[in-house]
């Protein structure tokens, strides 16, 4: 690209920063942000110093850039989940190509909205799904599309999540309450349910869940431990929770840089002290899920299962692909994937063929990086089609969260067709 593509950044939290912010930094000739939107000033201070941006286009609010005339062609939104629908159709409504951090809404009816306002407005949305703009699960769309398994007839995935990281950011973190940010199902494994829809290129029929929150509970507290890990907890040197042991140690990058914007020893030592990463994991305000699963049927008939659990040593993904002539098995972590073919008579003649997966630099294996890219092509290419099509399937893979947990908490069996029916007219009036 020979001129970067002018950008306005709103929320210079974590993801704005560190994910997406980093993308400019990196790559100045293709991406470039001219104005940045946040309420915390240590935040918007160090975006801007980070990014040469003026204190003219330094604002509080994505609200404050809407009183704007449009600042540049793209923003990119990566405010609190339920901030995202009322952001995102105010930037789209300005003219604005807008890229979304997931989930796209915290209601199926804002989903929709958003979708309906960049149709509107022909304005392209990229939903920041990573996984599907790594190469490892390109490699096995890849597979799946050009038929080398035959046609496909189920998924498995599994998502395990990693106790340290539920533990960070589903009981202390910005995700343990459901009524602040959404359950676990579709703040963490929207990402998973995006695969699933992206594999099979087809809306869900049916739908149903199981899952509870069995293990962060009071009950569960060890005798005698406070409400703080800083407070003098019996079990200090044995928790494998021990927020000291997590954020105190030589390392600054995530998790531990979401404790405090400012990295100093002592300053993340009074972050534990007073903020939510020092809470005992069973004495917080929690109530989301350490594990679930879920069934679901397409409309043509592929099936998929999935589940995630928050009680796993490492943190690692999983996708078992099986068609009529093969299967596919990938390991997200080790960025392994094994093609299988039958042959004939037995499995001894079965053709196998292991590939690994390039890295790329950015989290979520290089995700976050394919992610700004593809935007960004899409934007150069005028591709809206092809991003209409990913914008549809991201919204049936949100769609799909927001069933399985209706299935999950009245225990039912969810009928996509009436569930998308029940949405569409709450969001029409
Ligand atoms: N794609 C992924 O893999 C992935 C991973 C983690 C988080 N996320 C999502 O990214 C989003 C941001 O997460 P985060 O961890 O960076 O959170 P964060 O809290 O660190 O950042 C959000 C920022 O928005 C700012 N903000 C609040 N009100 C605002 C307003 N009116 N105008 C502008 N900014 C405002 C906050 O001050 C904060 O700095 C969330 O939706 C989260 O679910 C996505």
């Amino acid at each position: 690209m020979s001129k970067p593509i002018d950008a306005v950044l709103v929320g210079a939290g974590q993801r704005g920063r560190d994910a997406i912010g980093i993308y400019a930094q990196r790559e100045p000739g293709e991406l470039r942000f001219v104005a940045v939107a946040e309420p915390d000033e240590d935040r918007r201070k160090l975006f801007a110093k980070q990014h040469g941006i003026p204190p003219e286009m330094q604002f509080r609010t994505w609200e404050e850039v809407m009183e704007r005339p449009q600042l540049a062609p793209l923003l990119f939104n990566l405010t609190q989940d339920r901030m995202h629908r009322e952001s995102a159709v105010a930037a789209l409504e300005k003219g604005y190509h807008l890229f979304l951090e997931k989930p796209m809404a915290h209601t199926p009816e804002g989903c929709l909205e958003i979708a309906a306002a960049a149709r509107a407005h022909r304005r392209m949305v990229q939903i920041c799904h990573p996984l599907r703009y790594t190469p490892f699960y390109r490699r096995v769309k890849e597979l799946i599309s050009t038929g080398k398994i035959g046609r496909l007839l189920s998924i498995s995935m599994y998502e395990n999540v990693g106790y340290w990281h539920f533990a960070h950011s589903y009981v202390r973190g910005n995700w343990r309450r459901m009524d602040e940010s959404g359950p676990v199902i579709l703040t963490k494994c929207c990402h998973d349910m995006d695969i699933a829809t992206w594999m099979a290129d087809d809306h869900v029929r049916e739908v149903s869940s199981f899952g509870r929150l069995a293990h962060f509970r009071e009950e569960n507290a060890p005798e005698g431990a406070p409400p703080r890990c800083t407070d003098g907890c019996p079990v200090e040197e044995t928790c494998p929770y021990y927020a000291p042991a997590f954020y105190l140690g030589p390392g600054v990058g995530w998790p531990t840089s979401a404790v405090s914007v400012h990295h100093g020893l002592e300053e993340r030592r009074r972050a534990l002290e007073t903020g939510p990463y020092g809470r005992c994991v069973y004495r917080s305000d929690n109530d989301a899920v350490d594990h679930q699963v879920l069934n679901a049927e397409f409309e043509k008939g592929t099936t998929f299962n999935f589940a995630v659990r928050a009680h796993s040593a490492d943190c690692y993904r999983t996708i078992r692909a099986i068609g009529e002539h093969g299967e596919i098995d990938g390991h997200f972590e080790k960025r392994e994937v094994k093609l299988t073919r039958f042959g004939q008579g037995y499995s001894d003649k079965a053709t196998r063929e292991l590939f690994k997966t390039e890295v790329w630099d950015g989290g979520h294996g290089g995700g976050d990086t394919g992610v700004v890219r593809n935007f960004l092509r899409a934007i150069q290419e005028e591709d809206y089609e092809g991003l209409e099509h990913s914008l549809d399937l991201a919204v049936e893979g949100h769609l799909l969260s927001f069933a399985a947990e209706q299935a999950r908490v009245k225990r039912e069996v969810v009928q996509m067709e009436e569930f998308r029916s029940a949405i569409s007219s709450a969001a029409a009036g």
